[in-house]
This record gives structure tokens, sequence and C-alpha cells, in this order.
């Protein structure tokens, strides 16, 4: 799927590194490696639009035209998975402030759970980038979107790994002016609303927990 809103991220790299995360047998430190070299990817197309200001900068041999970032950044990630993906976005935005959204995914009823929020002010005048790999049934990503759309966010783009088309399809409908960047859309949810064909848990694996 490729649309103006939803951004699926074609790059040989990406498809490379998505394969050594899908596998089972890729241990923690081969999972961080791939998680750390896929994040950078995202997050250089997360900030593709962000808007510049003119300055004036001086060379060592005359005064030329240069540019700053004109926005405020604050990235979100949804723990614990969502933590995965903010070293990368720092690296390019070292201002940038960081928000927390504590939640997991109850096992039987596959519905969120609020555990934590900790977020910034002045979200009315920032680009927020909401991180989390796993975009399954789409709770976690509708729960704090919908947070962050009553704490005054307007501008906010959703940033994930692997995406089910049942989250995709949930989230554009109900937030048409967010715009999603994705490594992958899979197949499908299973009856235990995991991503097919996925790679687990993204959290467990990341933090060494399974
Ligand atoms: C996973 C994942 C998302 C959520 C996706 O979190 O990281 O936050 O589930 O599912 P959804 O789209 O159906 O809401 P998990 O509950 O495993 O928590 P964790 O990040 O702490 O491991």
């Amino acid at each position: 799927m490729q649309s103006k809103q939803v951004t699926v991220i074609d790059h040989p790299i990406v498809a490379r590194d998505l394969s050594i995360l899908r596998q089972s047998d890729t241990d923690t430190a081969g999972f961080r490696a791939a998680m750390g070299r896929i994040a950078t990817i995202l997050a250089y197309f997360s900030l593709k639009e962000l808007p510049l200001r003119e300055v004036t900068i001086q060379t060592p041999i005359t005064k030329t035209r240069g540019y700053e970032i004109d926005t405020d950044i604050v990235v979100v990630p949804i723990l614990r998975a969502g933590l995965s993906l903010v070293d990368a976005i720092i690296n390019f935005i070292p201002d940038a402030r960081v928000g927390h959204l504590g939640m997991y995914r109850d096992e039987t009823t596959h519905e969120p759970v609020d555990y934590y929020s900790n977020l910034p002010g002045g979200l009315e005048n920032a680009m927020t980038l909401v991180v989390d790999p796993m975009l399954a049934t789409g709770g976690s990503a509708d729960d704090a979107i919908g947070f962050l759309k009553k704490q005054g966010a307007k501008n906010i783009r959703f940033i994930s790994l692997i995406s089910a088309p049942e989250g995709l399809e949930r989230i554009t409908k109900k937030y048409p002016d967010v715009s999603i960047i994705t490594a992958a859309v899979d197949e499908k949810l299973n009856d235990d609303a995991f991503i097919v064909p996925g790679l687990g848990d993204a959290g467990d694996r990341y933090f060494g927990t399974s």
C-alpha cells in the first residue's frame, strides 16, 4: 500500500534487515543492530518534510544561504518497544524532546492498557513523531494518537517498522491527517492478533525478555 497518507519504504537495506529481524534464530545483539539500522532509515524518511527557514551563514570564503529546522520536534515512543526507534531520530535532531506513553496490549482482549504518560508541553506547535515498531490491531496507536490530540498535538506522524493491514486501515480512517511511515505491510493478523508473518513480540526480542 502506498498512498499520500502511508509511506512504505522500499530499500534494499530495509529488505535485508527486516529479514534478519523476522528470523526466529536472530539473537538479541543481532536484533538490536538490525533494528538500529532500519530505525535510521525510518527516521530519515520521517523527517523528509521538515520545514526549514533560511538563514545567512558565513563560510571561510563568503556569506551564503543556509538552513535551520523551523519546528520543534517531539518524539513519543509507545513503551516499551517504541524505545528502539528513539535514538535514530535524536541522532538527526539532537534537541528533540521526548515524551513517553506506557501501554501494553492485554493478551486476552488485545486492547491497550495505559500505565504511564509523561509528555512535554508545547505540542500545539511541534511536529510529533509517535514511534512503535508494531502496528497490529492499531489499538495502541489509536489510543496514543487520540491522547496526543487531546493534549494539543496537531502535526502527528506515526512511525512503525511492520504494519498489519487491519491497523493501517483503522488509523488512516480515524485520523486522515496523520501520516504513517512504515518499513513493511504484512499479510494479516492471526487469532492472537499477532502480525503474520511479522517478527514476534518486538519488545521482548529487543529487550531480551522473551
Ligand atoms: C506491542 C507493540 C505495540 C502493540 C501493537 O506492544 O509494541 O505497542 O503491541 O499492537 P496493537 O496495534 O494491536 O495495539 P506490547 O503489548 O507487546 O508491549 P511492549 O512494547 O511492552 O512489549
